[in-house]
């Protein structure tokens, strides 16, 4: 008899615990709204509330106390837990969820180089139209740079190419070693590379390097150089391929034109110019001048049929094969299409972030 109605007495004060716990809770997360400083003490502290219940646990009977404890070593952790939250001014819900609504942190991210990208662009817009995109040395020998193209040693069209020789013993056929001067030199080798059999149709973009260090000249720079060798080629699919490039590369309605001019390596010999995207070519703005382009025509590179002696030096007969090229500078390309009048071209390579996050 007395053992049952201890047990009846214990389930009593443990239910009765479980309410005053409950009924703490509330009253912790009712105050926890409007008074957060004194909570500690008055939960937490020696003669907090806490402290109290757990007075009560001598009332609890023996078996049932380590349960009782439980409960309230849970419950004291529990509001340690919250009390710390609400210190940190987060809440429950906050802490526990996720918030996917939350925007995130972006992570600095770089990007590539202008002038990577503007290759990257320049590789796209050939391959569109069947070219292989090829790569040669930057640094070659002098046959291929410039003996091949139709350049005899000692021949004065070379004092152009400010050229930067590199110090090691000639090669008997090849002559000397040098930091390649244009993307020219691939012509002769993709000849080479495809057994001398058209029909070739390549973009060699690549590294080229000269003596010249202004505000419109670094000694590093890039070329893009088209050739494209097969029966029945003539200028007109020169003039097409480049008026192609112009509306792909700066938009609808640009057009490219060509003027007669003299390279060793093309007979006959162009240079290319494209219309000016801001004036479309008129050279007029308003009532004054276009302060971009001033003429309407952006002069950007030079352009040709291949002269014979190339291909002959490409083991191609003239006499079955024509062929059109074309090259010029990816750094004037570029900057002519962003409309960029960059006052001193060495910024682009200078690795100021500054200037090159603009792009
Ligand atoms: N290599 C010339 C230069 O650096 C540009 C050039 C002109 C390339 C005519 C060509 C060409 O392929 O046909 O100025």
């Amino acid at each position: 008899m007395k053992t049952k109605k201890t047990k009846v007495k214990a389930t009593r004060s443990l239910y009765d615990l479980k309410s005053a716990i409950t009924e703490l809770k509330q009253k912790f997360d009712a105050e926890s709204k409007t008074d957060i400083e004194n909570l500690q003490n008055r939960y937490l502290g020696k003669k907090g509330l806490i402290n109290d219940l757990m007075k009560g646990l001598k009332d609890v009977p023996k078996e049932m106390r380590p349960v009782a404890g439980q409960l309230l070593n849970e419950l004291k952790a529990n509001l340690e837990h919250q009390l710390t939250l609400l210190g940190n001014g987060a809440t429950e819900e906050t802490a526990d969820k996720i918030d996917l609504t939350i925007p995130g942190l972006k992570p600095k991210v770089g990007h590539m180089h202008p002038i990577s990208q503007a290759m990257e662009e320049i590789t796209h817009i050939f391959e569109k139209i069947g070219f292989t995109r090829v790569r040669y040395p930057e640094v070659d020998w002098d046959y291929y740079v410039f003996e091949s193209l139709n350049m005899p040693p000692n021949h004065p069209a070379r004092d152009e190419w400010e050229t930067f020789f590199v110090d090691v013993p000639k090669h008997k056929q090849m002559g000397k070693m040098v930091l390649t001067t244009h993307t020219t030199n691939g012509q002769v080798r993709e000849m080479e590379r495809l057994k001398s059999k058209p029909p070739i149709r390549m973009i060699n973009i690549g590294r080229c390097y000269r003596r010249q260090q202004d505000v419109t000249h670094t000694q590093m720079f890039h070329q893009f150089d088209g050739l494209v060798i097969d029966r029945g080629i003539h200028i007109q699919h020169l003039k097409g391929t480049l008026d192609y490039f112009a509306e792909q590369f700066y938009g609808p309605g640009t057009k490219s034109r060509i003027r007669p001019f003299h390279f060793k390596f093309t007979e006959p010999s162009f240079e290319v110019d494209f219309s000016c995207h801001i004036c479309h070519g008129t050279g007029k703005k308003g009532r004054g001048k276009c302060k971009f382009c001033k003429s309407g025509w952006h002069e950007v590179g030079g352009a040709g049929m291949v002269h014979p002696n190339v291909l002959k030096a490409g083991g191609i007969d003239p006499d079955e094969y024509t062929g059109f090229a074309f090259g010029w500078g990816v750094e004037r390309t570029y900057t002519l299409k962003e409309g960029l009048n960059i006052d001193d071209i060495r910024l682009i390579y200078s690795g100021d972030l500054k200037f090159l996050e603009q792009f």
